[in-house]
Parts: structure tokens; C-alpha cells; sequence
């Protein structure tokens, strides 16, 4: 398999793991050899439920046996999307009512970007150095990552970029400004936090100038840090909200959330403002739903706290100078990009899967299925531990 993977199928670095993948259930995904792995990563924070949650698999499997695509999103009335957006908007502060189903993160990005434009007629837009927001063209343009970006330029015009965390900067924030895009929490720069009411202040002046505040909590949300969506955590709610990862309990999925007022522009003067094919897709969509209802109705959210609790307890080591982010959604920094390498890696090849961060070499992401036992973190850790004592004899 390996040979084809390599030979037929598009690769997006020039040195994936590519472990030969068998299945994968609960907390542990099997390679062909009959390896057995832990996963600390959860597909990157988007299987929050574990591998073959039975609620999802179930309702996935129950829609499979009704009906799967009928009709571009939008034109008919279908069950799983409809009480699915409905208890979305029970689980919404207001006046975010209106759910707009699209197939991926960065889909969401684009239609957040789109509904910005359209509410305020202006074409600014801002968004923070290291931020990631998608792949897309439009994505792309509020990546604050320029190495990634250059090669693909022009992207779209008139975007400008803050320091998140910075006061002073939030004061580009204009009447021209269309939409200042921000992760609730940054994630590819390194899961940092907001700082001092960063998130509280930018709303305000938002609200100030006219401006949508568009919230990227594709990665935070639906529940890796302790509430439903990262936002919050830091007392602010924003115009625009993007979701999409762990919305799906593994299945791919994206969407924009706004008011009702707001989201209504959308499909007319000009009509079809965004149309997709599979948006809303019921067997995703039945997906979402049960995973939505796992969440809230578990006590999932409050256990993610306890067990960030027991991660800070147990990730103690001379390599590792900080534990960051909150609830399941933590880096673990080291010195070095070369002693972060050297753990994943080894850890890999040990039967724990740890990943990187998109923007900072230094972080080991550590973000398991919500649904990952103490027992697991305990057994994990201990390995990641054991690596560690052994990378920092080498001296890297
Ligand atoms: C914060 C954030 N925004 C957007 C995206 C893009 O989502 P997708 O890969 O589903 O397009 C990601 C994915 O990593 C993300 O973490």
C-alpha cells in the first residue's frame, strides 16, 4: 500500500508518518502490522468522540438506510440538518441563530469572509500573525504565515494583520474594516490563549466601528476546552462564528453561524450568496447531530477539565518548559524544533501518536478524543516520559 500511497496519492509534505492504517476504535488506532497505538491527536482535534463512537456510528449507519444526498443544500427540507442547526441555536448565546452547513473548515472561513463583506458593504479585512484559519484561497489570505503563503500570491486584497494579545493593534480596527477574523485560541501559532480581555476588547471595538467579529473555534470548539465553544472561556460573542473539526465526530464538515438578520443577506440581492452541493449532507449532518448530543447531554465538557488537571500533573520534565492551552487542547513546548521532532517520532515508534503544530516547531500537540480514560492519559504520559529521559541524553 505504502508504494501507491506514495506513487498515486497527492502528499502534502515531503515526509508524512504514513503508518498503514488497519482501524481504529476508542482512544487506539491498529496499523497492518497489528500495531496498537494511543492517540494523543484525535485525527487533529476533530475525532473528539474516539474511533467508532457507537451513538455516531449509529446514527450515520440509521440515515445510511434512509437517505443520503437528495438535493444541493438548501432547496429541501431534510430532518438530520434541520434539528441539527435547531439545536445548535439552543446552544448558542444570541444572537447567533442561523447555521449555515458547509463540507470543511476553511469552506466555513470563506462564507464567514463572504457574510462579513455582505453585512457591512466594506472589504477590509483583519486577522493576526500565525493565524490559521484554511486552505483556500480566501483561507489563505488571513493565514498570518507569510513562508506558506508567498507562492500562491495575489491572494485577496486589502487584509491587514494584528498581534493577537496586542491592545494597541486593536485600534486597526476600523469603519473601513469588513471583519476581523481570530481563533479563540491560537492554535497553529502554538495554542496561546487571549490575554487581559483580548478577545472582550476587540468585541467592543467591533461593535465601536461597525466591524464583524468573526470566531474561528473550528479547533477549540465543541467542548476540548471545557465549554461547547472556546469563546466562552473569555466572556465575548462574536458576530460570526466558524465551526467545524469535532463537529463532525470524525466525519468532514464545516459551518458559519450568525443572527438570523444577518445570515438572511446571504440568499438574496444576489440570490444562491453561497451555494454548495453537499453542505447540510444527512448523513453528515446525522453525524453532527449525535455528536452535538453526546457532548451536551455527557458530562464530556466537565471531565476535559479534570483531565487537563492530570495532564499538567504527569507532563513534568526537564525538556518540557511549558504546558499550553486549556482543557484537551495542550502543547507541550520543548527547547527545540529537534527535540520535538526526536519525541513525536520516538513516541510514534513506541505506539504513541503525538503531532506537531502548524506554525511552531517547538509545541507536541496533545489533543486525545475527549472521551481518552485517566488510565490512558496515565499510560500515555508515562511513555512520552520515558522517551523524553531518553532524547535528552542525547543532547540534541
Ligand atoms: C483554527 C482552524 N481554522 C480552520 C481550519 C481549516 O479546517 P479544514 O482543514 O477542515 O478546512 C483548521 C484546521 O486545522 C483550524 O484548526
Amino acid at each position: 500500500m505504502l508504494q501507491d500511497f506514495f506513487k498515486y496519492q497527492a502528499q502534502t509534505s515531503p515526509h508524512p508518518l504514513a503508518m498503514e492504517i488497519s482501524h481504529a476504535k476508542g482512544s487506539y488506532i491498529y496499523d497492518t502490522s497489528g500495531n496498537k497505538y494511543l492517540d494523543f491527536v484525535a485525527g487533529v482535534s476533530a475525532c473528539s468522540l474516539g474511533h467508532q463512537n457507537e451513538r455516531v456510528n449509529n446514527a450515520i449507519k440509521d440515515q445510511l438506510d434512509k437517505y443520503s444526498h437528495v438535493m444541493v443544500y438548501g432547496e429541501y427540507a431534510q430532518h438530520p440538518a434541520t434539528e441539527y442547526c435547531k439545536l445548535l441555536a439552543q446552544h448558542l448565546p444570541h444572537p447567533l441563530k442561523k447555521t449555515y452547513l458547509v463540507n470543511s473548515g476553511t469552506e466555513a472561513t470563506e462564507g464567514a469572509l463572504k457574510l462579513a463583506r455582505r453585512v457591512t458593504g466594506r472589504s477590509q479585512f483583519i486577522s493576526c500573525h500565525n493565524a490559521y484559519h484554511g486552505n483556500t484561497m480566501g483561507s489563505l489570505s488571513v493565514m498570518g504565515f507569510e513562508e506558506r503563503k508567498q507562492v500562491f500570491r495575489p491572494l485577496i486584497p486589502d487584509v491587514d494583520f494584528i498581534t493577537f494579545n496586542n491592545e494597541e493593534d486593536i485600534q486597526k480596527i476600523t469603519t473601513k474594516t469588513a471583519g476581523i477574523i481570530l481563533e479563540s485560541i491560537q492554535g497553529g501559532a502554538g495554542f496561546i490563549q487571549p490575554q487581559n480581555d483580548f478577545l472582550k476588547k476587540v468585541r467592543a471595538r467591533c461593535t465601536e466601528v461597525g466591524a464583524m467579529l468573526i470566531i474561528d473555534e473550528i479547533q477549540p470548539g465543541f467542548g476540548r476546552t471545557g465549554k461547547l465553544f472556546g469563546f466562552e472561556n473569555y466572556d465575548c460573542i462574536p458576530d460570526i462564528l466558524v465551526i467545524g473539526k469535532g463537529m463532525g465526530g470524525g466525519m468532514p464538515v464545516g459551518a458559519f453561524v450568525a443572527s438570523e438578520e444577518h445570515m438572511d443577506l446571504l440568499y438574496d440581492n444576489p440570490k444562491l450568496g453561497h451555494i454548495t452541493t453537499f453542505g447540510g449532507h444527512p448523513v453528515i449532518a446525522a453525524a453532527c447531530l449525535a455528536t452535538l448530543q453526546e457532548v451536551t447531554e455527557t458530562n464530556l465538557m466537565a471531565e476535559t477539565l479534570e483531565k487537563e488537571k492530570l495532564f499538567r500533573k504527569l507532563l513534568v520534565h526537564p525538556l518540557i518548559t511549558e504546558v499550553r492551552g486549556k482543557g484537551l487542547m495542550l502543547a507541550a513546548m520543548t527547547k527545540s524544533p529537534n527535540i520535538t521532532n526526536e519525541v513525536i517520532l520516538r513516541c510514534h515508534k513506541r505506539g504513541l501518536i503525538l503531532f506537531w503544530l502548524l506554525f511552531e516547531g517547538t509545541a507536541i500537540r496533545i489533543t486525545p478524543p475527549l472521551t481518552i480514560s485517566n488510565q490512558e492519559i496515565e499510560e500515555g504520559c508515562q511513555l512520552l516520559l520515558e522517551v523524553m529521559d531518553e532524547v535528552q541524553a542525547l543532547n540534541l
